[in-house]
């Protein structure tokens, strides 16, 4: 057991982060030459047909960001991240000036520069360079109407079908085609925000506070500093319910591509999680989560994603061990989501000592609150906290190197222990082990009684059934019809799943259920691997796969509809 190391002490000077000088490949912006102190919306969202054209739908105003310069040399220009969708219609630039009072802010000149397929910048001259530490303020003003950030929704594609409804996605990416900003996770900030919003609309935003201005108002403000891609807005016909005190959670349209998105005081979740069971707690301990690991501490880069996804793991995890006594193995396999649990787990063992290690979380998100790191950052930490670890040398313990755990792909060197849950995993691969023979033993089968199973019991058994398809012909027909509430069931998880036993087995009479799910609800998690399911099916499922796609396709999130594309009928590149 090693013993816990000396907290930082209050008001001690921060820690010169690795991070302070890391690239970010993905920004196309000189975020490095100025300090963002504040951000300020001012938009108007008009509903209308999609543009282009006179009265379409779109988000209007401008966007003013508060500068410091931090270039010693000075800076000639400000480059932002943005997107061809922004029209960017005026620049204007305010500086300090001598005497007191609001200095004006004068016309100064813009340009765009391209940068990759999902951003360009935009480049904002200065007449003269601002000087070292020289404060300034940039006006923008835009309008945003069809693009990849700002998400429309026709009243059709709601489930209320009455009024349209609108709201951003800013992870990773997309909010450089919501607003001009240095939309890198390396930096961070905090926003305002004044909406105007036609008759009869509300907006929410990702912010701690809001207020009503007037009937068609609402200011934000986010007393945080956040990084870019945690900045949402939605705005619709909402309703609201009291279900707890102090965390929101905004119910999306079925086409929101993810399960879950964090964004602070105010997460985001797919309404597939009104499944009518609580299997899916896991998916709002997991945003919550995000509050700690991902949005106080945040990856420097998307590099460096694992930081956000693999902590907040293993804060899910040991949350919902506590909460429902066995570790519900969840259905995510990707690797900064489990090789990071992983290698979080990794590190707890090392230290041997639950209570120390939870200590330690805390005193890891204290240490670097409000910052955004690289894994280096965490790692000198985690080896101070524990000088006896340090001692040891565990970081190059051969085999189990951090290096290793970092850059060398494949599988985790060291597992978790999950043998809680095998009593509970155990019926589930022989009862599928029983359905994979030529001959089914249908005393045998009828003899496991499924109903007590929990939802993510089935899940597992249903992931064995897939690994062992196709099964001999007839048993996945047998095998609907034996247990209804997997075949017909409503939760998500269950459908994902049985479709694509169905595919895989080629089982064309449920292969109305695969086109009704995929037209229920646009979660990229679902609606992408059976695409490549249905591709990789037969001449039917393939057939199957063009009509659905034709068919959702404008209700689909604009990156899930590329990459449905790209599926289907992928074009060389
Ligand atoms: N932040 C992610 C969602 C995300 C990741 C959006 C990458 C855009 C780019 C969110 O916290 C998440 O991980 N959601 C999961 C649910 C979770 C229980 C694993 C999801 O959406 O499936
Ligand atoms: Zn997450």
């Amino acid at each position: 057991m090693a013993s816990a190391g000396p907290l930082s002490g209050g008001g001690a000077a921060r820690r010169q982060l690795h991070s302070a000088e890391a690239v970010d490949v993905a920004s196309a912006s000189n975020f490095r030459a100025f300090e963002l102190l504040h951000l300020h919306l001012d938009l108007r969202a008009e509903f209308g047909p999609p543009g282009p054209g006179a009265g379409s739908r779109g988000l209007s105003g401008t966007a003013v960001l508060d500068l410091r310069c931090l270039e010693s040399e000075g800076a000639a220009e400000l480059r932002l991240d943005s997107h061809p969708c922004l029209e960017v219609t005026a620049a204007a630039l305010r500086r300090e000036g001598p005497g007191s009072g609001e200095p004006p802010a004068e016309p100064v000149s813009f340009y765009t520069r391209p940068f990759s397929h999902y951003g360009q910048a935009l480049c904002v001259s200065f007449p003269q360079p601002c000087r070292a530490a020289e404060r300034l303020q940039v006006l923008l003003t835009y309008r945003v109407g069809e693009g990849p950030g700002v998400c429309w929704l026709t009243p059709e594609q709601t489930a209320g079908k009455k009024k349209p409804f609108v709201y951003t996605q800013g992870q990773a990416v997309l909010n450089r085609a919501f607003f001009p900003c240095f939309d890198t996770p390396a930096v961070k900030y905090k926003y305002s925000a004044l909406i105007e919003v036609p008759d009869g609309f509300t907006a929410v935003m990702s912010a701690s506070t809001w207020e009503k201005r007037g009937p068609n108002k609402f200011f934000f403000q986010m007393c945080q500093p956040i990084p870019s891609y945690l900045i949402a807005l939605a705005i619709g016909d909402l309703v609201s319910a009291e279900v707890g005190p102090r965390y929101d959670l905004l119910f999306m349209p079925p086409s929101f591509p993810f399960g879950g998105m964090e964004n602070p005081c105010l997460t985001f979740v797919t309404p597939c999680l009104l499944a009518g069971d609580r299997s899916l707690a896991d998916v709002i301990i997991h945003e919550i989560s995000h509050s700690w690991f991902g949005n106080l501490v945040t990856n420097a880069n998307w590099g460096e994603f694992w930081l956000n996804e693999g902590f907040t793991m293993y804060a899910q995890r040991r949350i919902s061990t506590i909460l429902f006594g066995v570790d519900p193995d969840d259905t995510y396999n990707e690797t900064p989501y489990e090789k990071g649990f992983c290698f979080v787990s990794y590190l707890a063992h090392l230290v041997g000592d639950q209570d120390q290690f939870d200590n330690f979380l805390k005193a890891y998100v204290h240490e670097f609150k409000f910052q955004s790191i690289l894994a280096d950052d965490f790692l000198d930490f985690y080896l101070e906290y524990f000088p006896e670890l340090k001692k040891k040398r565990v970081d190059t313990i051969p085999g189990f190197e951090f290096d290793r755990w970092l850059s060398t792909p494949g599988w985790p060197p060291y597992l978790p222990d999950l043998s809680p849950g095998d009593s509970l995993m155990k019926p589930a691969e022989e009862l599928a082990q029983l359905w994979a023979a030529e001959e089914l033993d249908v005393k045998a089968i009828e003899a496991v009684a499924i109903s007590p199973w929990k939802t993510y019991q089935l899940v597992y058994f249903l992931d064995k059934i897939l690994q062992k398809s196709p099964l001999p012909p007839g048993n996945v027909k047998k095998l609907g019809e034996t247990y209804p509430n997997i075949s017909n069931a409503r939760n998500a998880e269950l459908r994902l799943r049985w479709g694509q036993i169905v595919l895989k087995n080629d089982h064309q009479e449920d292969f109305w259920k695969v086109k009704e799910f995929l037209q229920d609800q646009g979660k990229q998690k679902y609606t992408l691997p059976l695409y490549h399911a249905m591709m990789g099916g037969s001449e039917v499922a393939q057939t199957l796969a063009k009509e659905t796609f034709a068919s959702t396709a404008s209700q689909l999130h604009s990156n899930v509809v590329n990459y449905v594309q790209q599926i289907v009928a992928p074009k060389r590149s």
